[in-house]
């Protein structure tokens, strides 16, 4: 890094952890209608930081959801373009009772900073805001041309999104999108990810009474919604793994022997792993190793599960309905749209009779694969390298990032997703953490990217 990037980013140290702290303290939970405004207030939040630093064209978008921020710096006219996308919503913060101190009141604890997005993903915003400013202060411009897409659903699938990106194409005209919500490998490795999940997200209602009943009087005539949803659950996954779904692996790209050697090769400590996880074993599909499961094969898992008394004590009743939250983790070429209707058809199937079963579609996003080999991404992996001393790893990560596939589709780009967040940052769990050597030094890699990139032959 330069003397001259050096000596501001410690001359602006403390106000740059203050202005983390501030972002933090907005509870942007996107899925909660009780939280709109505070997303609103993120959106302006961001574009006032924007605007500080010297980006021009600063606009919080209306998206019929929460919007988006848009702002660009278009002076490099012999460079590249890129877009920077980040998110600026957050998960729901529950279970509460779980979190050391309030999800929103951060704070730094040893080398973390602790709060409900910290790591995903205002963590990585913060990173591009302070990398700007730095390069703004110290040289008065970019070495190549940004054009910032922060948006505010991407923890709910990125509804608007796409129709966003459509109305905007013509802005939007880049070389590429980097993408900057992803993280490093086990152990703190550096890494590159190269392939995200897609996937496809659902809730069965099952309804049989109007009201609760008593279970001694009616237990043994009528329907158990409870026991029906039980009994559809156990029907979508064989004890081998394997999702029972007629046609749900219909599209999937098979792993081929390259792809597996790769996954063979990266450093996994799957007995630190576990451990970590205080478990007593790790389990998934058969005939594919831990990584590959969580990598690049689907899933169907179970995300929420409720219905009758769940206060203390007993109470004989046969709920009146119950209801499950169900996602699977989609693979190249699976499309959530496809998957949507084998799993209803499916669970329409094999529910039992004397209820009524309900499928809904709750949001869906596409699986993505991104090129090892494309200049934009060698040259993340300079600055990686340049910055934090060793080459990135490339991954696959069982994530999801819905633009991800649509940058590629809707606009054409090729994406580099350059994420610095710790493997073990608790994101969407209780005590959400970021390490602040990563981001502190994620600072320095995206202004030795920008410069890679410049740098790069047109
Ligand atoms: N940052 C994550 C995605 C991610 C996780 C990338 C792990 C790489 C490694 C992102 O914010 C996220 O959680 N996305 C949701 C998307 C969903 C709601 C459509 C996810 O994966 O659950
Ligand atoms: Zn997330």
């Amino acid at each position: 890094m330069t003397d001259a990037i050096e000596t501001y980013l410690a001359a602006n140290a403390d106000r740059r952890l203050a202005a983390y702290l501030d972002f933090l303290r907005i509870p942007s939970i996107s899925a909660q209608p009780e939280y709109a405004a505070a997303c609103r207030e993120a959106a302006e939040w961001l574009a006032g930081q924007l605007e500080a630093i010297g980006v021009e064209h600063v606009e919080v978008c209306e998206t019929g959801g929460h919007p988006v921020v848009y702002g660009d710096w278009l002076h490099a006219p012999d460079a590249p373009t890129a877009i920077v996308y980040c998110h600026y919503d957050v998960q729901p913060v529950d279970p509460i009772a779980l979190w050391e101190t309030a999800p929103f009141e951060p704070f730094v604890k040893g080398d973390r900073m602790i709060g409900r997005g910290s790591a995903d993903d205002k963590g990585q915003i913060h990173i591009h805001l302070r990398a700007t400013e730095a390069i703004l202060a110290t040289r008065a411009a970019l070495p190549v041309n940004l054009k910032f897409v922060f948006e505010g659903e991407e923890e709910s699938s990125s509804v608007h999104l796409d129709a966003w990106l459509e109305a905007n194409k013509e802005r939007l005209g880049a070389d590429l999108a980097l993408i900057s919500d992803s993280g490093f490998f086990e152990g703190n490795r550096p890494a590159i990810t190269v392939g995200l999940r897609g996937i496809c997200y659902i809730q069965v209602d099952v309804t049989g009474t109007a009201f609760d009943l008593h279970s001694g009087t009616f237990g043994g005539a009528v329907q158990n919604p409870a026991n029906a949803l039980a009994q559809i659950i156990a029907a979508l996954k064989g004890p081998d793994g394997r999702i029972r779904v007629p046609g749900f692996y219909d599209d999937v790209v098979a792993l081929s022997e390259v792809d597996r050697a790769a996954f063979a090769a990266l450093p996994f400590d799957e007995e630190g792993y576990r451990n970590e996880l205080g478990l007593p074993a790790l389990v998934g599909e058969a005939g594919y190793s831990t990584l590959e499961r969580r990598g690049a094969r689907p899933t169907l898992d179970v995300n929420g599960l409720w219905g009758g008394f769940e206060g203390q004590g007993a109470k004989t009743i046969i709920p009146a309905h119950a209801h499950a939250k169900i996602s699977c983790r989609l693979v190249p070429a699976q499309d959530p749209g496809t998957i949507f209707e084998l799993l209803r058809a499916f669970i329409l199937e094999v529910a039992p009779p004397g209820c009524s079963v309900d499928v809904s579609f709750l949001g869906g996003g596409k699986p993505s694969l991104t090129s090892i080999d494309h200049p934009a991404t060698q040259a993340a992996a300079r600055a990686i390298e340049a910055t934090f001393g060793v080459p990135p790893l490339y991954i696959r990560e069982g994530g999801s990032i819905p633009v991800c596939a649509s940058f590629e589709t809707i606009l054409g780009l090729p994406v580099v997703l350059l994420g610095f967040t710790p493997p073990d940052d608790h994101a969407h769990s209780p005590n959400e953490s970021m390490s602040l050597p990563n981001a502190e030094t994620g600072i320095r890699t995206v202004v030795a990217y920008w410069d890679e990139l410049a740098r790069l032959p047109r």
